[in-house]
């Protein structure tokens, strides 16, 4: 039977692991499955279809309402969409998950806690956001809120990208 399109919506802080779980979810559907499958990344999309957005709430707001209708647009095309975005508010992953019927829309929870995306620190923001130079920075000086319900928690202190990836996939398409 043809898998149908999906989205599934990745959130957590910055540096929780979300990109690269993503391209590995993306890589196992594409060679799994062999449907057509996007991902969305905040890092990309705010350097072009939301370069006029900043990182307050209200922005943010807009940043993710725009994503969740670009993937709706997506999943109704047939593709399934991945998107890696904080995505802070709750209000936010609640506009899209209502944007698709029961079974469509997959909320996946990439749990790093703070102090382990801070040592990573990989692109040097939390340094920067310590020290002043980066304002309302998530889980600094702008809030995370936890999902209470997704479908599937990835604590990235357990596992590897790769199996973070597998157990996603296992989770969504249940093989
Ligand atoms: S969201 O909160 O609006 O969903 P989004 O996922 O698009 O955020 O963008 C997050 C990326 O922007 C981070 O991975 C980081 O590289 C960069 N960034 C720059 N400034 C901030 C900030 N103030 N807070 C969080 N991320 C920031």
């Amino acid at each position: 039977m043809k898998q149908k399109a999906v989205c599934i919506w990745m959130t957590g802080i910055s540096g929780a692991g979300k990109t690269t779980i993503a391209g590995h979810l993306k890589n196992d559907i594409a060679h799994k499955l062999k449907i057509p499958i996007y991902v969305l990344d905040g890092d990309i999309i705010r350097k072009g279809l939301c370069n006029d957005l900043t990182f307050n709430k209200k922005d943010r707001l807009e940043n993710n309402r725009r994503i969740a209708e670009v993937s709706r647009i997506l999943v109704n095309a047939g593709v399934t969409t991945i998107v890696a975005f904080i995505s802070p508010l709750k209000k936010s992953r609640e506009f899209a998950r209502n944007l698709f019927a029961q079974g469509e829309f997959f909320e996946v929870f990439i749990d790093t806690p703070l102090a382990i995306a801070e040592a990573r620190d990989v692109k040097g923001l939390y340094k920067a956001a310590r020290a002043g130079k980066i304002r309302e920075f998530t889980g600094i000086s702008s809030p995370y809120e936890c999902p209470d319900f997704a479908e599937c928690r990835i604590d990235t202190t357990a596992c590897t990208p790769q199996e973070a990836a597998e157990i996603i996939f296992k989770r969504i398409y249940n093989k």
